[in-house]
């Protein structure tokens, strides 16, 4: 029988979220329904509910989550009713030309549920990342649903789904930060103080804070970062080349997604160094480069794809460190809310008052 739930939607662009009831169908094959017990709230949530992704509204949003399946469908081995388990927004299909190469964390044919949950009038919603977490119980495609440890904290665990995960590998699978390097994280948000705990984990010796907001640098040195940069005052790529011998860092984690900071990445990486792109820029933004520098300057210019992630390998491996007292994950908990309080939560995140703000049901 099909269940009718609380759930937040975005109705139109730039409207406030509201409170409604959702109808969530039964399991169909390959598909699972999760209870959710928490979700974060992202910057990607704002950017949907702003229409700086597509015009597919009604958006049901949340995308950050942690829950338990209460149902699956036929077909479905991998999770059972009960299990814990972080949901990914990047389901590997196992065979397109991606997986079929080895690389499956590039999957270019990654799935949702193929059913739709509707308003009570029958209206289909869109969910954010294809998983629309902001609700009592969602329902996902089984692949979406990766089992952790079920001693794990929900509201911590939950954000590896999004933004921890993206930013914590944008650095170190993107970026492929490793010991002794010098990285630079522009943005220190949620993505951006991940990158720079990833960095910390993997062993980079310098590790240098970018944002234009005092408060969260003072946050990204908790997170591991040795010096920070504050772009309203300082030049940011003078100060990184200073940092950093004078050459630039190995590695610069761009995690805004605006043209004027990737040009700061650009420039202020050394000769050879890798520029990673985890920040989404919406679909206006432009960059121009002298195409010499690009040639001149070598190294690599990548973007990051949910931190170019496997949910199976590395969800597990985040917890492991995570309970091992490794991994700071509780530091990203700002606050913990209800269902009712997302849009405060959009305003506090606009004013940089928070780094996650977690509903938890
Ligand atoms: N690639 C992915 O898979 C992926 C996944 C999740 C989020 N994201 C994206 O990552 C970005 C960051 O997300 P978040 O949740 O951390 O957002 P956030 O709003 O919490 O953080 C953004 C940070 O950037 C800082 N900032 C703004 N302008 C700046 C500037 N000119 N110079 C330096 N710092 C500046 C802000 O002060 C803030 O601290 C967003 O664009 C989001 O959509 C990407
Ligand atoms: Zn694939
Ligand atoms: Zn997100």
């Amino acid at each position: 029988m099909p269940q009718t739930v609380k759930g937040v939607i975005a109705r139109s662009k730039g409207a406030d979220v509201e409170l409604v009831d959702i109808v969530v169908p039964d399991p169909g094959p390959g598909e699972a329904v999760v209870q959710i017990q928490s979700c974060g709230v992202c910057h990607t949530d704002l950017h949907y509910r702003e229409g700086g992704i597509n015009d597919e509204f009604p958006f049901l949003l949340g995308h950050e989550a942690a829950g338990v399946v209460e149902a699956v469908g036929e077909g479905v081995t991998d999770v059972a009713p009960g299990d814990f388990v972080i949901l990914n927004w990047r389901a590997v299909c196992g065979q397109c030309r991606a997986c079929a190469k080895g690389k499956p964390w590039y999957c270019f044919n990654t799935h949702n549920a193929k059913q739709k949950m509707t308003l009570e009038d029958g209206t289909e919603l869109s969910p954010a990342l294809g998983i629309g977490a902001f609700i009592e119980k969602t329902l996902v495609a089984a692949g979406q649903c990766t089992k952790v440890d079920a001693e794990a904290d929900a509201a911590a665990v939950g954000l590896l789904g999004c933004g921890v995960m993206a930013g914590f590998g944008a650095a170190v699978n993107t970026g492929g930060v490793g010991r002794g390097d010098s990285v630079a994280v522009i943005g220190c948000g949620g993505v951006g103080n991940a990158a720079i705990a990833g960095s910390a984990v993997a062993g980079a010796t310098t590790i240098i804070a970018v944002d234009v907001d005092d408060r969260k640098l003072e946050g990204a040195r908790a997170f591991g970062a040795t010096h920070t940069v504050n772009g309203k005052d300082e030049d940011v790529v003078e100060r990184i080349r200073e940092l950093t011998g004078g050459f630039g860092a190995d590695v610069v984690v761009e995690a805004v997604g605006r043209p004027e900071t990737y040009e700061q990445a650009f420039y202020a990486r050394d000769l050879a160094g890798t520029v990673v792109l985890v920040g989404v820029p919406t679909p206006d933004k432009e960059v121009t480069l002298p195409m010499i520098e690009i040639f001149g300057r070598g190294g690599a210019l990548k973007s990051s794809w949910y931190g170019d992630c496997l949910p199976s390998r590395d969800f597990p491996m985040l917890v492991d460190l995570y309970r091992q007292g490794r991994f700071d994950l509780d530091a990203f908990v700002s606050e913990r809310i209800g269902l009712g309080d997302i849009e405060g939560a959009f305003h506090k995140m606009e004013r940089g008052e928070v780094l996650r703000s977690v509903v938890v049901l």
